[in-house]
């Protein structure tokens, strides 16, 4: 028995070493550094179509986290991640060459909008990653980038560096990695199939899912409809002034999903501009997306309607952080 527990002793010993060994590696290495990736050689033609749907995606996406109080995309303080996860920064990438993305090649661009890895190797953990938005799309993104808009016009100012909390390392060597680079060409979704448009608006372009579902972290970005509680919403995100917003259930649940007490009318209303059926106003960081067609959102209201339905009181949740905080 007493060698046992001497056994025993020794591995949970060993265990206990290895994991603060481990740790103080992460603390010490940071975010890991991968190989220089081999990059894509190509040229994005740009094109006013190209701009125009560009800056579709740019202002649902690129826009909200890079905007500076001066309009220019120069980089910003992220105030609606919570504190757990350190404080994060976005960066400049107007066109000036030194402080900005200037100097970057299309195909560098379009690498490190699939994967999150920059030509160095470096991985930007926390910007999201685009692993399905069509070629065609992705390269209307680059061209809104290179275009004469004023939000990506170079300006000269130097981002602040983001200081990712231990636990935020520690992710980035655990569940968040770097996304394979894409093996063959990505299509548009067929637009007259509703579903199909609406899948593809909502996971590919308006990234809804990964604030919607169950983790902010634990997502599975290539095949979305595997992320943990897929719609089903219950995160917890930092709104205005610092107070809790707890994110919707958007699934078709019959007592607790939200996206169900809406028309299909209201939904698109709700979405477009950001204000209830009952005219209340949805709290940041839900922010209106003005620029999508009522095609496209009344597509995302249909796709839902297919996802399998998840049961998660968001308004229980509610009610108990108002309890909380008073
Ligand atoms: C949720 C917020 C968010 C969104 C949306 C977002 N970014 Fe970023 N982006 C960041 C953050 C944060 C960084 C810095 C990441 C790091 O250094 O780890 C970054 C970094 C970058 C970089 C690297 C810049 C450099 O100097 O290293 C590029 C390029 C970029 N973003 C382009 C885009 C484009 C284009 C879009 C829209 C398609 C976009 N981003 C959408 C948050 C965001
Ligand atoms: C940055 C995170 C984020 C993204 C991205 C996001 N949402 Fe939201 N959404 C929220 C939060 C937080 C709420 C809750 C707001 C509140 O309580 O007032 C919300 C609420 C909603 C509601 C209202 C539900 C209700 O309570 O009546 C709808 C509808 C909705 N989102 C749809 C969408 C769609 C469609 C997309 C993609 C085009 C999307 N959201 C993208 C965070 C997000």
């Amino acid at each position: 028995m007493k060698k046992v527990m001497k056994i025993l002793g020794l591995v949970l010993g060993s265990v206990v070493l290895l994991l603060a060994g481990f740790c103080a590696y992460v603390a010490a290495v940071g975010v890991p550094i991968y190989d220089p990736p081999a990059i894509p050689k190509t040229t994005v033609a740009v094109t006013p179509s190209r701009v125009v749907r560009g800056e579709v995606i740019a202002q649902i996406q690129c826009m909200s986290c890079h905007t500076d109080k001066d309009k220019h995309l120069t980089g910003k303080y992220l105030a609606e991640v919570p504190a757990l996860f350190g404080k994060l920064y976005s960066k400049n990438i107007t066109q000036d060459k030194e402080k900005g993305i200037g100097n970057w090649t299309d195909g560098e661009l379009i690498y490190f909008l699939r994967t999150g890895i920059r030509r160095d190797g470096s991985y930007a953990a926390i910007m999201p990653q685009y692993p399905n938005m069509a070629d065609e799309d992705l390269q209307s993104v680059v061209a809104w980038l290179r275009s004469d808009r004023f939000p990506v016009q170079a300006s000269k100012q130097e981002p602040q560096s983001s200081e990712l909390s231990f636990v935020s390392k520690l992710l980035t060597h655990t569940l968040m990695k770097p996304l394979p680079y894409p093996q063959s060409f990505i299509p548009q979704p067929d637009s007259n199939d509703l579903v199909a448009l609406g899948k593809y608006t909502a996971d590919a372009i308006g990234d809804c899912y990964s604030c919607h579902s169950g983790d902010l972290v634990d997502q599975d970005k290539v095949h979305t409809t595997k992320t943990k509680g897929y719609y089903g919403g219950g995160i917890e995100m930092v709104g205005e002034g610092g107070q809790k917003v707890i994110t919707a259930n958007l699934t078709f649940d019959e007592e607790t999903g939200i996206a169900r007490k809406y028309t299909r009318e209201q939904f698109i209303r709700a979405v477009k501009s950001g204000v209830r059926p009952d005219g209340s106003i949805l709290k940041y960081p839900m922010e209106p997306k003005i620029v999508l067609s009522d095609r496209e959102v009344g597509a995302i209201y249909d796709y839902l309607k297919t996802v399998p339905k998840i049961k998660n009181d968001i308004a229980k949740k509610n009610a108990e952080l108002q309890l909380v905080e008073k």
